[in-house]
């Protein structure tokens, strides 16, 4: 049999990636991160527009060039049609209409969420396939799931946030300690190094599989200002504890939910997803699990828990199989079911 190969490309916030996959197989995958956010403490949406219009023709070719692949090889062009900033999304997904065209191959929209939890469907050494049903909690800076997936294209949300996501509890914190944007890799790196019993923090009371993480963050702030008043290097003398202590407050408040989906729902096949998966915190304690309440975790590889095209690459493979395929009238949408 003829092997597929898709291009896929990601352009839904602030990185411009694209990768080529040979049927289930990551050929490549290039990710350009636009470091121009930084100084504004997140992302500027005009600017990541900007930037992708930049990066994503060299973004393309590197990628292909990395797999080894001609354009004209190409089976299908995979693109992330949401949610997002729009003016992100737009540059993908012209580029990617455009592309489909020239080539006269189809064109496949993408959910970016289904892609973090598809992503597990990467064929890896090492890393095991989750089957149908099974939970997914996606973690990242704009989203927050719980959710039961019962096929690629089945899927349904039994708990999310009320207010702020994960990756922004992370940030935000990370803000009021002084840390630069995104902050969540840096608290990770110095919880790593404190105590996580330090400074104990409340969780807050949230009916169901629902989260809630803005009281969190208020409460941080209050605890960071009240000490800052008596000791103006608190925060330095105390960064390790503090980071770990947050760290922990946030896992806890995951791990409890989860707990509860798996007893509400009875499936034990428990994945990860989306940027906050990258913690080593929760990595780790989603391992303990498996020996400590005999669940089957699935925790995706490093490169695959941020932003990134491979994901949106294995999604478009699993719809090109069911050929679920796209029109040029497609549209973007900032926001969008799973
Ligand atoms: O999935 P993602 O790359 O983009 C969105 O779709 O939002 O997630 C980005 C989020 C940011 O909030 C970032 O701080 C967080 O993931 N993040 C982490 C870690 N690495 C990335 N949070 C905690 N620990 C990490 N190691
Ligand atoms: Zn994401």
């Amino acid at each position: 049999v003829k092997p597929i190969y898709i291009l896929s490309i990601e352009s839904s916030c602030d990185d411009t990636a694209a990768a080529v996959l040979e049927n289930g197989k990551v050929l490549s995958n290039v990710v350009a991160q636009q470091a121009i956010h930084e100084q504004y403490g997140g992302v500027v949406p005009e600017l990541a527009s900007r930037a992708h219009q930049q990066n994503i023709v060299p973004v393309i070719d590197v990628a292909l060039t990395k797999a080894n692949i001609r354009r004209d090889q190409l089976s299908a062009i995979a693109f992330t049609q949401g949610p997002g900033l729009m003016g992100s999304l737009l540059v993908g997904s012209s580029f990617a209409k455009s592309m489909a065209l020239a080539l006269n191959v189809p064109l496949i929209a993408v959910n970016h969420m289904q892609a973090h939890i598809l992503a597990h469907f990467i064929d890896e050494e090492g890393f095991d396939k989750p089957q149908f049903p099974f939970l997914a909690m996606t973690i990242s800076g704009g989203h927050t799931q719980i959710v039961t997936v019962k096929d690629f294209f089945d899927m349904e949300i039994i708990g999310e946030t009320t207010d702020d996501a994960v990756g922004e509890a992370f940030d935000k914190s990370a803000k009021i300690l002084g840390l630069p944007y995104p902050g969540g890799p840096l608290v990770d790196k110095y919880a790593q190094l404190g105590n996580p019993k330090a400074f104990p923090f409340t969780k807050p009371k949230v009916p169901g599989m629902d989260f809630s993480f803005s009281g969190l963050k208020t409460q941080i702030l209050y605890f960071v200002q009240k000490n800052v008043a008596l000791n103006p290097d608190f925060v330095k003398e105390n960064m390790n504890d503090i980071c770990a202590s947050i760290q922990y407050t946030i896992i806890n408040i995951l791990m409890d939910k989860l707990k509860l989906a798996v007893k509400e729902t009875g499936i034990n096949q428990v994945a990860i997803g989306g940027g906050v998966s990258a913690n080593s915190g929760i990595r780790n304690t989603l391992k303990e699990a498996e020996k400590k309440y005999g669940w089957k975790t699935f925790i995706p590889k490093f490169e695959y828990t941020t932003d990134n095209a491979a994901m949106i690459g294995i999604v478009g493979y699993q719809k090109y199989l069911q050929h679920m395929f796209n029109d040029a009238s497609v549209t973007s949408k900032a926001r969008i079911e799973l």
